[in-house]
């Protein structure tokens, strides 16, 4: 495509930042290990769409252990929506660990996707899942594409792993984080591996608060990958576009 051929910095007022879609953030307030209230919840809202944001994709956890129920997390974002007077887009969808709770939500369509039929999932950072390759292939049989949240973070997957899931259709989000080495070196080093090889198809923050955002979207390293970046950014408003 020639647009992405043309030499482009994120420093100018078409940087990475401009009509920014976020897939993956912890801003549904009280739900899980991201914001806990209303208030730091609408203030990130305003700092994101000060940025030049046009949406953001509000993804709460469900796990075992954060068994949030599909009708709660609805009935929070319709309050969010009352609440938030802001012009960014906003969307519901959750991000699911492969585990037996979303094995039952997937069996009775009991589960909130991203868009376009992609949901969003994770996976254990520290060990490998008996479930992972049954659920991911369970999710392909339902008729869905499984996005994987921050695949750099699974230290324990091999290259041939990550060509492997690619293979099957698995979709791959960047953390943005993990590039500028908010989970230490050896994940950094794996990120940039992964987008170099042309890996990702989607770029996500994945924030948790208010000071890891900010620390993201003020971190100076971002830029010097806007090239390989900007194709997913582009990938993530596509996803949205028209929902
Ligand atoms: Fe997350």
């Amino acid at each position: 495509m020639r647009f992405w051929g043309r030499k482009r910095t994120a420093s100018g007022p078409k940087g990475l930042w401009a009509g920014f879609v976020d897939i993956h953030a912890h801003l549904l307030p009280g739900v899980d290990d991201g914001v806990p209230d209303w208030q730091r919840c609408l203030a990130l809202l305003d700092a994101c769409e000060a940025k030049g944001w046009k949406a953001v994709c509000l993804t709460p956890h469900v796990m075992e252990d954060m068994p949030n129920a599909t009708a709660r997390l609805q009935r929070l974002f319709d309050e969010l929506q009352v609440r938030y007077q802001g012009r960014l887009s906003l969307h519901l969808a959750a991000e699911y660990m492969l585990d037996l709770l979303f094995e039952e939500r997937l069996e009775k369509k009991d589960f909130l996707p991203l868009a376009k039929n992609r949901v969003l999932v994770e996976t254990s950072c520290y060990q490998s899942s008996l479930f992972f390759d049954r659920l991911l292939e369970k999710t392909l049989s339902a008729g869905y594409f499984p996005v994987l949240a921050h695949p750099e973070r699974y230290a324990y997957l091999t290259e041939a792993e990550y060509a492997r899931l690619k293979e099957k259709r698995v979709g791959f989000q960047l953390n943005l984080p993990s590039l500028v080495g908010f989970y230490g070196r050896e994940i950094q080093k794996r990120s940039k591996w992964l987008l170099r090889q042309g890996m990702y198809t989607y770029a996500g923050t994945d924030t948790h608060s208010f000071a890891a955002w900010e620390r993201l979207v003020e971190a100076k390293d971002l830029e010097r990958h806007a090239e390989c970046l900007l194709p997913l950014i582009e990938n993530n408003k596509q996803l949205f576009e028209n929902e």
